[in-house]
């Protein structure tokens, strides 16, 4: 079968590698889509940052593997003593590893386990026409949700636990910085927990209009003084939270310029230099800055759900490409800033 590896940084290959067998408790996915994220950008341009180079405490696998952690399918085999799906069943997955021994599992934070390990990094993944998953890592799409939106439900989770941490009263401003997809997720899902007034900070036009053909309000913080301009909009409140997905210091510096008091920015981005800057602002409005990591299943139940009643809009922002292109017009692509979130069709 054909499937996208990861051997070592800038050599990543479209190859032929045999296909898996479900063991058991396992089922075969035929994979649909497969989303690119930034994560496998960095790990195509700057890796191995997540992909083991010695085996994972977890999956035992190192590299080289098959890339991809966002991804639909459908069960096309099922393995020994799996009871939770059945051939035919159109699915979406859960992509993480973890433990169930460590602080954080036993506090039902699996999300940050401290081996956690990925679905697609640290054992093969989805940019494969098939891949062997846990029956307990599938989630059934139902059949509302498209096999395309099926395959965003992973970084749309990533936002939308993001976006609980915020705290945001129903009738607070939040203010979300970056309008890259996990920027677009943070919107839908901010709305889908009932916030209403949601603005989004981007400074590029492109993105600016895409997210705006959605419905968005945007500011263009190029143009515009965001903490003065919610100041005004909130009559001095400030924001009921921020989020940064841009991962810049101008964002993080309006971002906390902004806030109201007793007021929470999420940090979503994964920061790839260190930000150096005064938190007098926080001091002061007595604010607090708090990460944010992955999803449990609780969050990719709630986005299925929100899929389910038509929330999501995938108009203008996502398009898939054959898996042949996955240099080109995949990683080159989205690396060069003309496209913003690509879907991998194995078949195609
Ligand atoms: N915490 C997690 O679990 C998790 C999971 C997935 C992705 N991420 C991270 O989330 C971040 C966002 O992901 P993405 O795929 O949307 O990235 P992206 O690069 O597509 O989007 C970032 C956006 O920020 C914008 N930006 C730049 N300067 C800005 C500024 N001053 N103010 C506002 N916006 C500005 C950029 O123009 C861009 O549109 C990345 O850092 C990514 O690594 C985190
Ligand atoms: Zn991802
Ligand atoms: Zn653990």
């Amino acid at each position: 079968m054909r499937a996208v590896v990861w051997n070592a940084r800038e050599d990543v290959e479209v190859t032929d590698v045999p296909r898996p067998d479900p063991g058991p408790g396992q089922v075969l996915v035929q994979v649909a889509y497969n989303g690119i994220c930034g994560t496998d950008l960095h790990e195509y341009y700057g890796g191995p940052i997540f992909i083991p180079t010695e085996p994972h405490p977890l999956t035992g696998r190192c590299a080289p593997v098959v890339l991809g952690h966002e991804f639909s399918g459908t069960v096309v085999e099922v393995g020994r003593g799996v009871d939770a799906l059945a051939v035919g069943d159109r699915i979406t997955v859960e992509p993480t590893y973890w433990c169930g021994e460590c602080a954080p599992c036993r506090a039902g934070k699996t999300n940050i386990c401290t081996k956690v390990g990925f679905h697609g990094l640290s054992i093969d993944g989805g940019m494969a026409e098939y891949t062997v998953i846990d029956q307990g890592m599938a989630h059934r799409l139902p059949d509302s949700v498209s096999l395309q939106l099926g395959a965003l439900v992973e970084p749309m989770s990533v936002a939308y636990h993001a976006a609980r941490l915020g705290n945001v009263d129903g009738d607070g401003t939040a203010l979300v910085f970056g309008a890259g997809p996990i920027g677009i997720g943070l919107w839908h899902a901010l709305k889908g927990q009932g916030v209403e007034d949601v603005l989004v900070v981007e400074p590029s036009p492109v993105r600016r209009a895409s997210i705006e053909r959605l419905g968005a309000q945007t500011l263009d913080p190029t143009g515009v003084d965001v903490p003065g301009y919610v100041a005004e909009r909130t009559k001095g409140l400030g924001a009921a939270a921020a989020f940064d997905a841009a991962g810049v210091k101008p964002a993080v510096e309006a971002a906390l310029a902004s806030l109201g008091p007793s007021k929470t920015m999420v940090s979503v981005a994964i920061y790839e230099r260190p930000i150096e800057t005064s938190l007098i602002q926080l001091v002061l409005r007595e604010a607090r800055i708090q990460g944010t990591l992955c999803y449990t299943s609780s969050d990719y139940r709630a986005v299925i759900d929100l899929m389910a009643g038509g929330h999501y809009d995938t108009t203008g922002w996502v398009e898939s490409i054959a898996i042949g292109d996955i240099l080109a017009e995949g990683f080159e692509a989205l690396h060069e800033g003309r496209k913003m979130k690509v879907l991998v069709d194995p078949s195609a």
